[in-house]
């Protein structure tokens, strides 16, 4: 492939697409010339209760930091997932649901939708849930997942959804940070044919969360669970008793609507906290506009709900504008490796998003499962999580999208709530690997470690400035945590963690975190978090951990442990120690690699150089830089003697 090739929108998408590349950048234009015109008018594609008065009202000063969008304006999330599509697409599938078995799928109406998310409204009042309580939802790929979101917002309560991978020490972590005293799960979920025990992951949780009081199970698949009289109650016979009727509660644009917590560069996962309002307004206007959606597409998303990428594009985006939404209990690879692809033929899917990872493995795979499939239905690709590699994008360009289709490399965050950096695909030529031009009313910057933007074609801290609708309000519970992790390395700025390259075209190339927080198959980890989950363990002294190159999951998890005196470092202990870490967090933390260091190198001050064991683990020892500081240079060549990754 020729590295600088570009892909240009055909005439015909560019006539039929919401927007143009002259459309694009006169609306760019004016987002960022007048911000608060440009909200104003855009605002109102969500249906207000009361109308706001007001725009933004936002400062990044750190000692006066608050983020306010449509302030006093009210609504209510859900009657703009529902409601308000009742008259004109009331019988409309508004989600078609993909068991993990091949043979299983649903359709959903929005009438049907409107339905179960009321009743079971009401299901939460009469089990004492009210506006303001947080409410913790660990569930699998089921509609009745969206059904309990939806729910939580319609009564003003503040959903924190945990995916249903966490461990119950993860899970008990989350419950307690915010003060949950309810969770809603399932007996069991399925994956890949593989039961996974939501609830007896969920009873092990609730053994150490005294103030969660009630659990709501769904029945999933029948399987033998424990029961706690007075604290669990089944979905299906709450839902059997409860009234159709449940009038939304009016909440302030303000007004917290959820909670997803996720890996900082320390200490524990964050709460990041999204408002109701603008979260609202943003996750649909992307959607619109990223995937160019058009009534009565059928638009799939693969991410799980406990990610936000869920959040936004499976369940409030494309809800709140009248989509047919794709949701998918399984995995890509089960029955076989063509499984994703026979879900697009069979439910003549318009718009797929997934993400790398899952491209990059199923390109391991060859050309010849995906086509066997029919694809003709799909116009438009897209990827999230993570960089893309020109390899990956060019074989989901001409293999899966029959070089048909357009591709769009989505960047964005947890944090901002929806797509930040992303070409438009009747507007964009693309590049493979480029995340190419800010979202309408986005500004990125690239800073040096100074904070002095930097000009043309160069590389730099991505930081964002001003504000915009989809922006995190607050860490839950831990204002100052929020100041610190993102507006104090680069003052009166958002600074995103990630570094990114301009090129000559003024596109985007992200380049990874500059941060310790690892990107593992498009999930976030913080090294921190895996650190202190190892020393932990009663035999671990010391843990780094590291990141790693990885042809699959971009990167791999690379933990050099130190053991306590004494102790034997064996296989044994070694399995001992993976195992430990899926108990604590969870499989996706599982260390790939894992080196005993009878020492770790230090500077004189005692700070670990991360920097080296970086540089070891992607088996880059030739080019270790200053070793001088360090305490004991020797430490290095014993590492590098023993290192795993060869
Ligand atoms: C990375 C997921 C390159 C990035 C929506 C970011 C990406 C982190 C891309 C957020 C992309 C996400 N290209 N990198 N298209 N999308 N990232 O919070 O490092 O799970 O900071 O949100 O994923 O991960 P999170």
């Amino acid at each position: 492939m020729d590295a600088d090739s570009v892909f240009t929108p055909s005439q015909e998408l560019a006539t039929q697409a919401h927007a143009d590349d002259a459309q694009y950048k006169a609306l760019y234009e004016a987002s960022i010339a007048d911000p608060d015109a440009f909200w104003d008018e855009h605002g109102k594609r969500i249906d207000w209760i009361k109308p706001y008065s007001q725009v933004s009202d936002v400062s990044y000063d750190a000692g006066n930091l608050h983020i306010n969008w449509y302030a006093d304006g009210t609504l209510n999330a859900s009657v703009n997932c529902l409601d308000r599509h009742l008259q004109s697409r009331g019988d409309q599938t508004a989600i078609i649901w993909e068991g993990d078995d091949p043979n299983d799928h649903r359709h959903i109406s929005y009438r049907e939708l409107h339905e179960e998310v009321c009743k079971f409204a009401n299901v939460l009042k009469a089990n004492g849930a009210k506006k303001g309580d947080r409410i913790t939802i660990y569930m699998p790929m089921i509609p009745e997942a969206t059904v309990a979101m939806l729910a939580c917002v319609r009564i003003g309560a503040v959903h924190s959804v945990v995916f249903g991978g966490f461990s119950p020490d993860a899970l008990a972590g989350r419950i307690q940070d915010c003060d949950s005293n309810m969770v809603i799960t399932a007996d069991e979920g399925v994956r890949g044919g593989k039961p996974i025990p939501l609830k007896a992951n969920t009873d092990a949780a609730l053994a150490n969360c005294p103030d969660c009081t009630s659990c709501i199970v769904v029945k999933r698949t029948g399987g033998n669970i424990a029961w706690v009289e007075g604290r669990d109650v089944w979905y299906h016979e709450a839902m059997q008793v409860a009234a159709a009727d449940c009038p939304p509660e009016e909440m302030n644009a303000e007004d917290p609507m959820f909670i997803l917590y996720t890996s900082g560069s320390t200490g524990k996962p964050k709460g990041v906290l999204h408002t109701t309002g603008g979260y609202m307004v943003y996750a649909s206007m992307t959607h619109h506009y990223v995937f160019d959606y058009h009534d009565n597409e059928i638009y799939w998303c693969t991410a799980d709900v406990g990610w936000v990428t869920g959040h936004s594009y499976i369940v409030y985006g494309p809800l709140a504008n009248g989509a047919v939404s794709l949701m998918f209990e399984g995995v890509p690879t089960y029955p076989d490796s063509s499984r994703f692809w026979q879900v697009v033929e069979k439910h003549k899917v318009n718009i797929f998003y997934t993400a790398p990872t899952a491209i990059r493995a199923l390109m391991r795979e060859g050309d010849a499962p995906v086509k066997t499939c029919d694809r003709s239905s799909l116009r438009l690709l897209g990827t999230v999580g993570e960089p893309i590699n020109p390899e990956a994008w060019m074989w989901y360009h001409e293999v899966v999208g029959e070089k048909r289709c357009p591709i769009v490399d989505t960047w964005w965050q947890t944090e901002t709530g929806g797509i930040m950096i992303t070409p438009l695909p009747g507007a964009t030529a693309t590049k493979p690997g480029s995340a190419t031009r800010p979202f309408f009313g986005v500004k990125p910057v690239l800073v040096d470690g100074d904070n002095n933007p930097l000009d043309g074609a160069v590389e730099g801290n991505l930081c964002i400035d001003h504000s915009w609708p989809g922006q995190m309000r607050t860490v839950y519970g831990d204002h100052q945590r929020f100041i610190e992790t993102y507006f104090t390395t680069f003052p009166g700025r958002y600074f995103t963690g990630d570094g990114a390259r301009r090129d000559e075209d003024g596109y985007y190339w992200i380049t990874g975190r500059v941060d310790d927080v690892l990107n593992v198959s498009g999930h976030r980890m913080g090294t921190a978090e895996i650190e202190s989950a190892l020393v932990a363990h009663q035999h671990v002294a010391e843990a780094a951990v590291v990141g790693y190159p990885h042809d699959i999951k971009g990167q791999g998890i690379y933990a050099y442990v130190t053991l306590v005196a004494g102790i034997e470092a064996s296989d044994a202990l070694l399995a001992e120690l993976r195992q430990w870490t899926r108990k604590e967090i969870g499989p996706i933390a599982t260390p790939d690699l894992l080196q005993w260091a009878p020492q770790l190198p230090k500077t004189r001050s005692g700070k670990i150089m991360r920097r080296i064991l970086r540089k070891i683990a992607a088996n880059e020892f030739d080019q270790l830089g200053d070793t001088s500081t360090l305490t004991d240079p020797a430490v290095v060549d014993d590492l590098i003697e023993n290192r795993q990754n060869r």
